[in-house]
Order: structure tokens, then sequence, then C-alpha cells
């Protein structure tokens, strides 16, 4: 695994989720409480909105254009319109920062 530093825990509130650009992709970083954290492609699968920093509720976030909803662990679909789910990142909290291994 390579881990890609994201951002400082700190800056993430608990229940939030924070877009953070990592070279020419953006990616949707979550906190779900004091030790989980979860990434995601920040691209909405219905028609590549933005999921963008927002508010976590009920375990997912919420695509700003149509209002399709994606289960912030697994990228599930858990409203439409999205057609299909959206990827997500192996995640961590280590030494006070957030890490994802973004490889395929
Ligand atoms: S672009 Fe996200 S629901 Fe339509």
């Amino acid at each position: 695994m390579a881990w890609t530093r994201l951002l400082p825990v700190a800056d993430l509130p608990v229940g939030m989720a924070r877009t953070v650009r990592v070279g020419l992709d953006d990616v949707l970083v979550c906190r779900l409480d004091d030790q989980r954290v979860h990434v995601l492609e920040d691209v909405c699968s219905h028609d590549d909105a933005p999921l963008g920093d927002q508010e976590i509720e009920g375990g997912c976030v919420t695509c700003p254009r149509h209002g399709a909803r994606f289960d912030i662990e697994s990228g599930a679909v858990r409203r439409s319109p999205a057609p299909v789910g959206i990827a997500t990142y192996p995640a961590r909290i280590q030494d006070s920062w957030v890490e994802a291994d973004l490889e395929d």
C-alpha cells in the first residue's frame, strides 16, 4: 500500500466531509467519528457533479445537483438517480493525519 496524506485530522470536524485535491483529482474525505475516516471519489456517478464539502447524514453524503446519496463506507447508492456506486479507498488516521491508499 502507498499511503497519501490528505489533511490533518484536526481540520476535519466529526460528521463532516471535505473535498481534498490530490494531483488532478478530487477525493472526498469523510470523518464519521474520532476513529473512523472514509475516502471516496468526489464525482457523482449520475452526471459527474462534485459531491463537495458537506455534513454526513445517516452515514451518507448527498450529491448537491440532483440529490443522489452514497454510503460513505461502501460507496453504494442509497438514493437515486445515481445508477451505480462510486469508488472508495482504504483510509486511516496516522500521526494525526488522514491518509488514503489511492492506488488501484
Ligand atoms: S449529478 Fe449527482 S445526482 Fe445528478
